[in-house]
C-alpha cells in the first residue's frame, strides 16, 4: 500500500508553494459546493463522488488527471482512503488522503508572524476554512489570545512550544459565525476571559467586563493593549490596539468592507452606532496603524507573507465609498439597501458562544463549518467571493 495520510497543514503548504498536485474531492456535489478547500494560489480541484468509484470504477478512474500527485478529500477520511486504494492499484503515484477529512481542513489554523516587536511577538492565526483570523500576543512566558476558534488544542500546543501559557483571552464580540474556543480554553487553562458586557452581559461564561480606553498589560512590561469600544457590528464590538501600532479590529474594520450591523435584527439602531464608530476611526486613530481584521473576503487582501493586514490609511482609501459617506441618514440607507439574510445557524452559534446552550462535538462541528457572512459593503462583491 503506497498511499499515505496527508495532514491539513501539509496540504496547505503544498498548495501555497504550488507543488504539482491535484486535489480530488470525493464527497457528493452538494457537500462539495457548500464548502471545499481553497488556497491563495491557483490549483487543480476536481469533484468525483466516491459513489461513482464504487459503481463505475474504470470510468471514474479515467476522469482523474494523471501525472500529478493526488490529494483525496472526503468527509471523514474513510471514503478518501477507499478511493486512494483504487487509484494506487491503477498505478497512480504520490496518492494521499486528507487525514481527518474535510473537518480537519475546516478547523486548521495557520500561524503567521505579524511582527517580532520589542520584547514581543504578534501572530495572526489564519483559518482558511472560515476565512477568519484569531491572534496571539506573546511576551515572556505569557500569551494573550484574541478571538480563539474551537481548535483549542492548536492554541495550547502553540503556547507550550513557545514556552508560554495562555493568561488572558479577549473577545472582539459575541461571534455569530463560528464557535468560540473561549469556553473550552477556560476549562483547560488558567486564563481569564475579558469581554465587553455590551455583548456578554447575559452570558453564562465567567468573564471580566472591559471598559473603553482601559489598558491591558503583561506581568513583565511588554506591549500595552488598549481597549477601544467600536460598536456597530454588535453593540459590544471591541478593538484592541497593541503597542499603539497594531489594531485587532474584529468584525468592525475589515481590509475590504466593514462589519455589517444588521445581524442583530436592529439594522437602523446599530447602523447609527457603526456610523459613530467610523467617525471615531477616521478622527481619532493614527492612519499608520496596521489593521488586523477578524475576517477576510479573499486572498488578495493578504500581503506577500500571507498576513491579512494593511495600514488604516490604505483601508480607508480602499473602502472610501463607506468611509466617506457624508451623513448618518445616507449611511443607514446604504446599510438598508444591502441587507441580506443571515444563515439560520447564527442564532444557535450566538447561544453557544454565550454559554447558554451546549451541543455535542459532532453537532458543533457541523454548525461551525462554512464561511462567514459578517462583512457589510459591497455586499454583492463579498457574496460573490464567498460563493466562489
Ligand atoms: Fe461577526
Amino acid at each position: 500500500m503506497a498511499f499515505f495520510g496527508c495532514p491539513a497543514a501539509t496540504l496547505f503548504n503544498e498548495l501555497e508553494t504550488e507543488q504539482n498536485i491535484v486535489v480530488l474531492d470525493v464527497r457528493n456535489e452538494k457537500d462539495f459546493s457548500r464548502f471545499h478547500i481553497e488556497s491563495s494560489k491557483p490549483f487543480e480541484l476536481c469533484n468525483i463522488s466516491y459513489y461513482n468509484f464504487m459503481e463505475a470504477e474504470e470510468e471514474s478512474v479515467a476522469q482523474v488527471p494523471q501525472g500529478k500527485g493526488l490529494r483525496i478529500i472526503c468527509a471523514k477520511e474513510g471514503s478518501a482512503k477507499y478511493v486512494a486504494e483504487i487509484l494506487d492499484r491503477h498505478g497512480f503515484e504520490q496518492v494521499a488522503y486528507l487525514a481527518g477529512g474535510i473537518k480537519s481542513w475546516g478547523n486548521m489554523l495557520v500561524p503567521k508572524l505579524v511582527v517580532a516587536g520589542e520584547g514581543y511577538e504578534l501572530y495572526q492565526f489564519i483559518r482558511p476554512g472560515k476565512a477568519s483570523c484569531s491572534y496571539g500576543l506573546l511576551c515572556g512566558q505569557e500569551m494573550m489570545l484574541f478571538d480563539p476558534s474551537r481548535n483549542v488544542d492548536f492554541y495550547l500546543t502553540f503556547a507550550q512550544e513557545k514556552g508560554a501559557k495562555i493568561k488572558k483571552i479577549f473577545e472582539t464580540h459575541l461571534q455569530a459565525d463560528y464557535i468560540s474556543g473561549s469556553a473550552a480554553l477556560l476549562q483547560q487553562s488558567d486564563a481569564v476571559l475579558y469581554a465587553n458586557a455590551g455583548d456578554f452581559g447575559d452570558s453564562q461564561l465567567p468573564f471580566t467586563p472591559l471598559t473603553d480606553g482601559e489598558v491591558q498589560s503583561f506581568v513583565n512590561n511588554g506591549p500595552q493593549v488598549k481597549v477601544i469600544f467600536t460598536p456597530g457590528h454588535t453593540l459590544g464590538s471591541t478593538s484592541y490596539l497593541i503597542d499603539n501600532k497594531y489594531m485587532i479590529s474584529g468584525d468592525t474594520v475589515f481590509i475590504a468592507s466593514v462589519g455589517r450591523p444588521d445581524l442583530g435584527g436592529q439594522a437602523e439602531a446599530w447602523a447609527v452606532q457603526l456610523y459613530k464608530t467610523i467617525g471615531k476611526i477616521l478622527h481619532e486613530l493614527d492612519r499608520s496603524i496596521q489593521i488586523l481584521p477578524g475576517h477576510y473576503m479573499n486572498w488578495q487582501e493578504a500581503n506577500k507573507q500571507l498576513v491579512f493586514t494593511a495600514p488604516l490609511a490604505d483601508v480607508i482609501e480602499r473602502n472610501k465609498e463607506i468611509y466617506h459617506i457624508a451623513n448618518e441618514a445616507d449611511f443607514i440607507r446604504f446599510i438598508k439597501d444591502n441587507i441580506r439574510q443571515q444563515p439560520e445557524e447564527y442564532i444557535r452559534i450566538r447561544l453557544i458562544n454565550a454559554g447558554k446552550e451546549q451541543v455535542p462535538p459532532e453537532e458543533a462541528e457541523i454548525l461551525d463549518l462554512g464561511k462567514n457572512e459578517c462583512a457589510a459593503s459591497a455586499y454583492a462583491q463579498a457574496k460573490t467571493s464567498q460563493d466562489s
